[in-house]
């Protein structure tokens, strides 16, 4: 008899929950409890997937950032401590203490590691930029920077932004120092070489207004196909994902996501941040929100779009309003580390997608 209530109790628990109804305080008291504690990061594992957050070295100092980092996030990215700069800061000498930092921490808190990048037309040393290098030299020099840094990060970084915003916004390829002095071959050589440095690794191309489609998303579209044609080393596409309100939302995202998946390689949305003209409102938010949360569907729709990065969480650190003055709020989180509304647009897409 006792058994026989309790059964039905919890038979009609179960029913309410499924319902989406609260049930007696006790039950619903669990449930809230258990909904608290899911983080964005086990509800994307849900999903197949990982959910990360950039993070810069100062930041690490910011205890209470750093562990709800840590807490809510299973993937992270350096901001800037694996750039060219900070691992070589003088020819042939290298210096692994930032990356090795974040590393560390990601470590300590179970987070995996995205590597970010191997070769920039930005954030270069000034022995690299100002040298008067002849192709030959600068070859040896990416080949050895590569081999380096990737052999370093061995079995500790799963996958690497190899070569980072190579293209123009009409597909043709950025005149950067390795172009110009290379040509455009430093791409797949400087690909082969990271694989030979560690094969485990996922090797993408990255950058930003490609995900939606147009002529420079079809520039890599066309890229990525050749080098599968050729066989270079190529898993992913990281789709940087830098959104602004007032530019609208990228064109056919899914569709651009999907047709990069047809070609074989995963796709990653590595930096996403969204941000508004300030002052931010309940106006502007809300519509963030919406967007945060097509991203996350639009990832969510592809298998082999393997994760989201957001470029740092929340809007107290944030390299929007230096870099675009009078724009910020980009991010899930606002300067208290308090959820805005695209915190639950973003945990309402991956519940839905895990459920
Ligand atoms: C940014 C960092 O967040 C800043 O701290 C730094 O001053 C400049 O670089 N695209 C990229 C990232 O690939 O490396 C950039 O990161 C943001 C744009």
């Amino acid at each position: 008899m006792r058994r026989t209530r309790t059964r039905a109790a919890t038979l009609a628990a179960a029913t309410a929950l499924l319902a989406g109804l609260a049930v007696a305080p006790a039950a619903h008291a669990v449930t809230a409890h258990h909904h608290a504690e899911t983080t964005l990061g086990q509800l994307a594992e849900r999903t197949g997937r990982y959910f990360g957050s950039a993070v810069d070295n100062p930041e690490l100092t910011d205890t209470d950032y750093a562990n709800l980092l840590g807490k809510e996030f299973d993937a992270t990215t350096p901001g800037n401590g694996m750039k060219w700069y900070a691992t070589e800061p003088q020819r042939g000498v290298f210096d692994f203490t930032a990356g090795d930092e974040i590393v560390n921490y990601a470590r300590a808190k179970g987070l995996k590691v995205r590597g970010h990048t191997l070769l920039w037309h930005s954030q270069l040393p000034s022995w690299l930029s100002s040298g008067a290098w002849t192709a030959d030299e600068l070859r040896s020099i990416l080949k050895n920077h590569i081999t380096q840094v990737v052999k370093h990060y061995k079995g500790k970084v799963f996958a690497w932004d190899v070569a980072n915003e190579i293209t123009n916004e009409d597909g043709t390829y950025r005149e950067n120092i390795f172009y110009k002095t290379i040509g455009p071959s430093y791409i797949a050589d400087a690909l082969r070489w990271a694989h030979a440095a560690d094969p485990k690794a996922k090797l993408y191309l990255n950058d930003y207004n490609v995900e939606g489609t147009g002529a420079k998303s079809d520039a890599y579209y066309t890229l990525i196909k050749q080098l599968k044609a050729d066989r270079v080393p190529i898993d992913g596409f990281g789709m940087q994902a830098h959104l602004a309100l007032q530019y609208g939302f990228p064109y056919q995202m899914r569709q651009n996501i999907q047709r990069f998946a047809d070609l074989g390689v995963d796709v990653a949305i590595t930096e996403l941040d969204i941000r508004v003209i300030l002052p931010s409102d309940a106006t502007k938010l809300a519509q963030q929100a919406d967007w945060y949360g097509r991203v996350t569907n639009a990832c969510l729709a592809v298998r082999r779009c393997v994760g989201i990065t957001v470029w740092g969480y929340s809007d107290r650190h944030s390299w929007i309003p230096s870099v675009f003055p009078g724009e910020g709020a980009a991010l899930p989180w606002d300067e208290n580390l308090v959820h805005k509304p695209a915190y639950d647009a973003i945990r309402n897409a991956l519940t839905a997608a895990g459920s």
